[in-house]
């Protein structure tokens, strides 16, 4: 059987380089990807690993109740499987969305919410991956620079390993709970005075030069790992496959290792048909959107903006990845504004789950891709929460309150202040007198 290697995105000169090289571009600058050997999968094995993944689903072997390493047969770069890092992460719920539904025009609407992951995020389903690898390779720190839920996960996954971690994050522009895990966690947290993809550039720049292993999706050992969330929700659907995936876009790792998911299971025979991918990113920080409706490949970072700050970034490094994933399933990108943003959210909360808004995107994204007639109110849609409400509880007090502004408040130093309508959405709280019957009054005028 040939062996798992790694060669530069896209590449057609036969460059290859071992997994255990640490290194993450080619020579002239292509970042890289795993190539899995997945010829010894025919219709028939394909068809008895359905049921092994079955079996294991049922097992309490970590190795088999997580949801990343219960598909390990789609992760043959990782094999023997000693001393894997793992919480157990994946197994995340799908939630039937009936007023997300109503909301966006569908028939009917499910969420897949990676928020209900260890750290709160779908992070974690690359970082067992990234961490493993980065035992196996012998590292003893590690580094990445993040908009908050990638220096969680790093930093719980690295302690979990014993390894210690370096956070590189820009300064007050990520939210508390995702800074109070990775201070918890006990990462060495550097503030950078600028963006995250300043922070990114400078990230690369410090593991270049020391010995420090690199975690951020840029590792294709991390999107090794985010592949399975799509594998978990096909096995999840008993391997039916939905007509949309839509799912937020930042730095662009996610939906690049769901395209290579779906590569990989169609090359395979585990489905015969792939769901079309939408990525949908904030107008403010919409590169790939730009791209995609100007119909120019080349990447123009831009200057970032949004409360989303999970994805506020401008110069994403997984842009030529995405592109594969748009081609691949035919997908789209769009792109939806604060307003857009806040409002979804809320109605996703209204149905009982709690997203951040990064994650909210996707609904509001289905809304828009509906009403232009993109996505038919009778698709089978899947939304990916990307992660959970408690990550950034300011948003959600803010927005109830109606004081959530484009800038975060507790830093307001850009200019355009700009406040984010929430009217008519907002579920403010409201101040009494603690007197029963006047409360009780309330209660019964204001619930009918
Ligand atoms: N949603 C959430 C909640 C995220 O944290 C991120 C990325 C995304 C969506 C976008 O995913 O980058 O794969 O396109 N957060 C990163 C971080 C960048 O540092 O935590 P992507």
């Amino acid at each position: 059987m040939e062996k798992a290697y790694l060669r530069p995105f896209g590449d057609k000169r036969n460059i290859r380089y071992p997994l255990d090289d640490i290194r993450y571009r080619s020579d002239d600058g292509a970042i890289l990807e795993v190539v899995n050997p997945l010829d010894r999968f025919t219709p028939q094995t394909s068809a008895a690993l359905k049921k092994v993944f079955d079996d294991r689903a049922g097992s309490w072997q970590p190795i088999d109740r997580s949801g990343v390493w219960r598909y390990r047969e789609f992760l043959p770069a990782f094999a023997p499987y000693e001393d894997i890092v793992t919480m157990p992460e994946g197994n995340t719920p799908l939630y039937d969305m009936p007023r997300c539904a109503q909301y966006t025009g569908m028939r009917r609407l499910t969420v897949k919410h990676q928020g209900c992951n260890p750290t709160g995020s779908f992070k974690d389903n690359g970082m067992t991956t990234a961490v493993t690898m980065a035992k196996k390779i012998g590292a003893r720190m590690v580094a990445c620079a993040s908009t908050g839920n990638t220096s969680a996960s790093m930093a719980a996954y690295a302690a979990r390993a014993g390894m210690r971690s370096v956070v590189f994050i820009p300064e007050g522009q990520i939210a508390y709970g995702k800074l109070s895990q990775a201070l918890d966690y006990g990462a060495l947290t550097i503030q950078i005075k600028g963006d995250f993809d300043k922070a990114m550039a400078i990230v690369e720049e410090v593991c270049q030069k020391a010995e420090i292993y690199l975690l951020n999706s840029i590792n294709p050992f991390r999107i090794e790992g985010q592949k399975t969330i799509m594998i978990e929700l096909l096995h999840q659907l008993g391997w039916e496959v939905p007509d949309w995936i839509i799912v937020p876009g930042g730095n662009l790792g996610n939906n690049s290792a769901f395209g290579k998911a779906f590569a990989e299971m169609k090359d395979s025979g585990f489905i015969d048909r792939v769901p079309r991918v939408a990525i949908i990113q904030a107008e403010g920080a919409n590169p790939l959107y730009l791209s995609y409706t100007g119909n120019d490949r080349t990447l123009k970072p831009v200057d970032a903006h949004t409360r989303a700050t999970a994805i506020k970034i401008g110069n994403p490094v997984s842009f030529d990845k995405s592109w594969f994933t748009i081609d691949y399933t035919d997908g789209c990108v769009e792109q939806v504004s604060e307003e857009e943003i806040a409002r979804a959210k809320s109605r996703i909360g209204i149905d009982g789950i709690g997203s951040e808004p990064a994650s909210a995107a996707t609904v509001a994204g289905c809304k828009k891709l509906v009403a232009q007639g993109t996505i038919n109110p009778s698709d089978n849609v899947v939304c990916i929460l990307t992660g959970h409400l408690l990550k950034d509880p300011d948003y959600t007090v803010e927005f109830h309150r109606d004081e959530l502004y484009l800038d975060v408040k507790r830093t307001s130093t850009v200019s355009g202040h700009r406040k984010i309508p929430t009217e008519g959405y907002k579920n403010s709280p409201v101040k009494m007198a603690a007197d029963a019957d006047a409360i009780l009054a309330y209660i019964q005028k204001t619930i009918t």
